[in-house]
């Protein structure tokens, strides 16, 4: 089992292994340009007075979300959805994020953009329920009997390969853990030094083992260097024995667990092993098979082993979805298990896909639009542009030079606030082109000769061609 804290982990009570999530990459890129928001920011009275916890403006939208926290947060939201609108780049996806950071540290965040239904693999209700699943946390508590200390001792032993003619194996491997209490000396399988070669566990290492696993807890404080900045956490040595009973706490996601679930969990067999060496990534997740995973996670529930965290789905672009999937939503939203549904978009009147004649707000279908409470975002001032330009330099490490902030702050006015972040990287590297640590004007001016805006672009073609 790895680090307690990851919603990647496998899940305790099955044995199959989580697929890789393909998707987790994605989800985490979708949320970097996002880092600096920490919330909403509000005052205990639920005021946002002031700029903080990253989020710059936007008071009203921001006091409105406060709102639909406290809804959710009492229970009084379910069957409901938050629409936010306005135009591009004005902080719908931050507010989304902000939100879903308020419910809670560890609540889930299953970002996903409206186009995304359309693949020619995956019905385009399977993407939304696997989606609505993949919001809804499971925090599993456990005590286990695992072995914790610092590693004072790391010995392979080999032995010859039954396999190979002449090559070696390990055979089992001697680790020798201390705490404060005592010392112990493990003679443990080979998969375990597997697991230890993976986590890239040294002598001096503080780790727990349970099973045939093992987990790299950080280093012992023993070994602290003087450094100001470092990567690695020093822990102190374990206390009690080395061998004792601890509680583990993990969270993972009901859509991790169907999709355990759902691959084959492969038999000892020859045949087996040969069939899930051809049968690509994906299995099927049925709707059974949700019912039996919800089943177990209701027996863990009952049992006081775990709690449902209900988190947030976030569809982006919603007037993408199509009628089909409008009408899924309704059925969804009205689910028992369903998370806090959050939607964005930055139409205003639109058809309503897969539809010829209905044109409704939003391109939403007017019955779902009625379950939406709809938060609008404004623009942005200059003076707020740029405090959120300041905000990603630092964020990014990013120097900038004087009045450089001004002046993305008029790029970003004249187009908009993502325009004037996006500027941020490329004139980082002219700068360093130029041969300087700090980001100046001309820097900025420079790659006004080399790229337009989106404005200055069309207007030129326009004037060309007429
Ligand atoms: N009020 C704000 N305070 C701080 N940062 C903000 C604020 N509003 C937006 N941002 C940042 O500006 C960038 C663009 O905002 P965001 O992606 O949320 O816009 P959007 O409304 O979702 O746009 P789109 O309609 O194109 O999806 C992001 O990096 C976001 O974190
Ligand atoms: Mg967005």
């Amino acid at each position: 089992m790895k680090a307690s804290t990851s919603t990647s982990s496998a899940a305790p009570a099955h044995n199959a292994p989580l697929p890789p999530t393909t998707s987790s990459a994605g989800r985490s890129s979708r949320i970097a340009p996002h880092s600096h928001i920490k919330g909403l920011g509000l005052t205990p009275e639920g005021f946002a007075s002031n700029d903080t916890a990253g989020f710059i403006g936007q008071t009203n939208a921001r006091e409105a979300c406060g709102v639909v926290v406290d809804l959710i947060k009492s229970r009084k939201f379910s069957g409901r959805a938050l629409l936010l609108v306005g135009a591009p780049g004005t902080g719908k996806t931050a507010l989304a994020l902000a939100v879903s950071h308020e419910l809670g540290a560890k609540v889930p965040f299953c970002p996903m953009v409206g186009s995304e239904v359309y693949s020619t693999e995956v019905k385009k209700t399977e993407v939304l329920a696997e989606a609505f699943r993949r919001a809804i946390g499971l925090r599993i508590k456990e005590t286990k009997e695992v072995y914790e200390g610092e590693v004072t001792e790391l010995t392979p032993t080999e032995a010859e390969n039954p396999l190979s003619g002449y090559g070696k194996t390990v055979s089992h491997v001697i680790v020798g853990l201390k705490t404060v209490k005592g010392t112990k000396q493990l003679r443990l399988d080979p998969t375990i030094y597997e697991a230890i070669l993976k986590e890239k566990i040294v002598v001096g290492d503080v780790v727990y083992i349970e099973h045939n696993t093992g987990a790299r807890v950080g280093r012992s404080d023993a070994y602290a260097a003087s450094y100001d900045l470092e990567s690695e956490t020093y822990v102190p040595l374990p206390k009690g024995e080395v061998h004792k009973r601890k509680e583990l706490v993990q969270d993972v996601t009901l859509g991790d667990l169907d999709a355990a679930n759902a691959r084959p969990q492969g038999g000892q067999d020859i045949m087996s092993v040969m069939g899930s060496l051809v049968k690509s990534g994906r299995t099927e997740v049925t709707e059974k098979l949700r019912q039996e995973v919800n089943k177990i996670v209701k027996g863990y529930v009952d049992q006081g082993v775990a709690e449902v965290v209900p988190g947030v789905v976030f569809i982006d672009e919603v007037h993408m979805l199509d009628i089909e999937c409008f009408t899924y939503l309704n059925a969804l939203l009205e689910t028992p298990m369903a998370p806090t549904v959050i939607f964005a978009t930055n139409r205003g009147n639109a058809l309503v896909r897969g539809t010829t004649d209905i044109i409704s707000a939003h391109g939403i279908p007017v019955d779902l639009l009625d379950r939406c409470m709809i938060v609008k975002t404004d623009a942005y001032t200059r003076e707020q542009i740029g405090k959120v330009v300041q905000m990603r330099a630092n964020i990014e490490g990013l120097k900038l030079g004087p009045e450089v902030v001004d002046r993305l702050a008029g790029e970003g006015e004249k187009s908009s606030l993502r325009y004037a972040l996006q500027l941020l990287t490329p004139a980082s590297i002219l700068a360093r082109l130029a041969g300087r640590t700090q980001i100046e004007v001309e820097d900025i001016s420079e790659m006004d000769e080399l790229f337009l805006d989106a404005k200055t672009s069309a207007s030129m073609i326009g004037g060309d061609s007429t």
